[in-house]
């Protein structure tokens, strides 16, 4: 089988979660797939179940993202869609408490990672056919949560997102993101487990009562990235079980 879109698909945090699931979702459509995340070891896995190419990369690390961006388009082809999703969860945390080294790394993570990526990529997009960029935002992109880094870079790459999808589309680089709300990945399970998230609270906030499966995610983002969306850039969607609509709704005061 293969795909309709005309180059690679790279999926930065492509070992695990929400991005292994938008790799399952291209590699179902018949895709060309580079998976490029710190872990090498799920990396590597992930990359083998889904016959992708597998590389090292670092997102908040320039060098790094100039390189693997170089090669994987010698070595294997035009980039005609990039998914950002390699990020870090955070734990709650008052502003006062929360230690700055973490807070930075979050940034350079999640905003400057998103950041570098586009910036090595969008123009190259826009030099040909043009593309596609998918950003992983988030409910905190919408409203303030009590994660004091993590919190405003979501709410960044949304306007990031808006920017770029500006930007780029004189040249055909559509720039879209979409809003999770609580997704039962890896991340998430590992806090669940070390009693840092109660699964039972996230359940309740959202109308539909559960939380987002990371399949449900890469459904949507795929056809932000699909020909079925040629018209849509510069969208945040969310994909959050009804979360911000109960949010409000449910705080009503009577
Ligand atoms: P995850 O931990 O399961 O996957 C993230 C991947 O990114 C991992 O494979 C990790 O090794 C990789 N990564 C981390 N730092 C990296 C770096 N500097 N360079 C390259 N790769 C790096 O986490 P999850 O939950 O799938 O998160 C993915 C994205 O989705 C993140 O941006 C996160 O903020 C976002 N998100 C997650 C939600 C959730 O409830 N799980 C909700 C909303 C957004």
């Amino acid at each position: 089988m293969s795909g309709v879109m005309s180059g690679v698909i790279l999926v930065t945090g492509g070992a695990s979660g929400i991005g292994l699931a938008i790799a399952r979702r291209f590699a179902a459509a018949g895709e060309k797939l580079v998976l490029a995340d710190l872990n090498d070891h799920a990396g590597e896995a992930a990359a083998k179940e889904l016959s992708a190419d597998y590389r090292h990369l670092d997102v908040a690390d320039e060098t790094s993202v100039e390189s693997t961006v170089s090669a994987i388009e010698s070595d294997i082809g035009p980039i005609a869609v990039l998914i950002n999703s390699a990020g870090l969860l955070q734990n709650k945390a008052t502003i006062g408490e929360f230690p700055l080294d973490e807070h930075d790394r979050i940034w350079a993570v999640n905003y400057r990672g998103s950041y570098l990526m586009c910036r090595a990529i969008a123009p190259r997009m826009a030099g040909r056919d043009g593309g596609a960029i998918l950003n992983i935002a988030s409910i905190n992109s919408f409203t303030p949560l009590p994660l004091p880094a993590y919190t405003p870079t979501k709410a960044a790459i949304e306007s990031l997102t808006r920017l770029l999808a500006a930007e780029f589309g004189p040249g055909g680089v559509r720039v879209n993101a979409v809003a999770p709300g609580f997704t039962l990945t890896p991340a998430m399970q590992s806090r669940i487990d070390s009693g840092d998230r109660d699964p039972k609270g996230m359940e309740a906030l959202s109308t539909l009562g559960r939380l987002v499966k990371p399949e449900e995610v890469a459904e949507a983002g795929y056809f932000l990235c699909s020909e079925a969306a040629a018209a849509i850039t510069g969208v945040n969607l969310a994909v959050d079980c009804g979360y911000m609509a109960a949010i409000s709704y449910n705080s009503y005061p009577s």
